[in-house]
């Protein structure tokens, strides 16, 4: 991983957070240029009630979490979200959620949220690539969304679709995936209550680069499950099809389920780097389900885990 700065990164993104914080309290006041920082407004955070299902680990720092990223919409390093996430427009937006539903429509963001009981949940992300994080997520279950619009009872999978819009996502100028990103999960992962859709983290409204405005987190998978920037939902009979899984099947299921006793076929899926331990830091073991296993192994029952990977 290279910690280069680079002159193109939003200065939120170079900053410690409580500074960039009470820069954004001295803009807000129009207290910049006069350096007083007076009565300037708390910046605005999201209200979210704490939630049982999170981790007590100690969490990434705001600038892990957003300068080292996956969203290939923007570029394929690390860093290059953190650059070029900016050019994406946030608002308007909204989701159609089709398929086999009830109340199937075009749902402005705005109301997508409401009603929806925002929780902060602290969740492990650990990517297929052997690192993981701790992530304040601020969200809701993705249950709650489901039922309010309705889910017949014909429908077995949920299908996820990334908004397509190559004049602000760079990297969808490139043919490498066929875009847009795509994911899904069966009805009854979608379901868990360990499933949600997130708006924000540390308190505040969803980073560019980490998917805004709305993304899925599925904690006990492997992070290319949590598809960001979503535009469309549909409940299907079938099994939709994924990027990753579409790509290179025989590196990425359809299940993705963090297991470190089935291996990448390129490298070991036993242990992982948390991001900000340092380069010397000794890995840590990965855990079955990235370690939800007690809360989601029984969905699995009674499958072969090494071939449904
Ligand atoms: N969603 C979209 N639309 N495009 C992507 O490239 N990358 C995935 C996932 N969601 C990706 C995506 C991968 S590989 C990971 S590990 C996580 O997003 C990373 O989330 P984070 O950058 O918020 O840590």
């Amino acid at each position: 991983m290279a910690e280069r700065f680079r002159p193109d990164l939003r200065w939120s993104d170079v900053t410690p957070r409580d500074a960039w914080l009470s820069r954004r309290r001295l803009i807000a006041a129009g207290g910049a240029a006069a350096g007083i920082a007076l009565a300037a407004p708390a910046a605005a955070r999201i209200e979210a009630a704490p939630s049982r299902w999170s981790t007590d680990e100690r969490q990434n720092s705001f600038e892990d979490i957003t300068r080292y990223n996956n969203f290939y919409e923007f570029g394929t390093g690390k860093e290059d979200p953190a650059a070029n996430a900016h050019r994406l427009t946030t608002d308007p937006w909204a989701v159609v959620i089709d398929g086999l539903v009830d109340r199937p429509g075009t749902y402005d963001l705005a109301d997508v949220l409401a009603g929806q009981p925002m929780e902060e949940r602290i969740y492990r992300l650990r990517c297929v690539e052997a690192w993981s994080m701790v992530v304040p997520w601020i969200g809701f279950e993705l249950a709650g969304l489901l039922s309010r619009v309705g889910v017949q009872p014909s429908a077995k999978y949920v299908a996820f679709q990334t908004l397509l819009r190559p004049e602000e996502m760079v990297g969808q100028r490139s043919r490498m995936i066929d875009w847009p990103y795509v994911e899904g999960l069966r009805l009854d992962e979608a379901m868990h209550p360990l499933t949600i859709l997130a708006t924000g983290l540390y308190g505040e409204p969803m980073p560019n680069q980490n998917g805004a405005p709305i993304r899925l987190v599925v904690p006990w998978k492997y992070g290319f499950k949590s598809i960001k920037s979503i535009v469309r939902i549909s409940l299907t009979a079938d099994e939709p099809p994924c990027t990753w899984n579409v790509l290179q099947p025989g590196e990425y299921g359809f299940y993705a389920n963090v297991n470190p006793e089935v291996d990448h076929p390129r490298w070991s899926q036993a242990t992982e780097r948390r991001i900000g331990d340092g380069l010397l830091a000794r890995r840590r073991p990965t855990l079955m389900f990235n370690g939800y296993a007690e809360h989601v192994a029984g969905l699995y029952a009674g499958m072969d885990l090494a071939r449904y990977y």
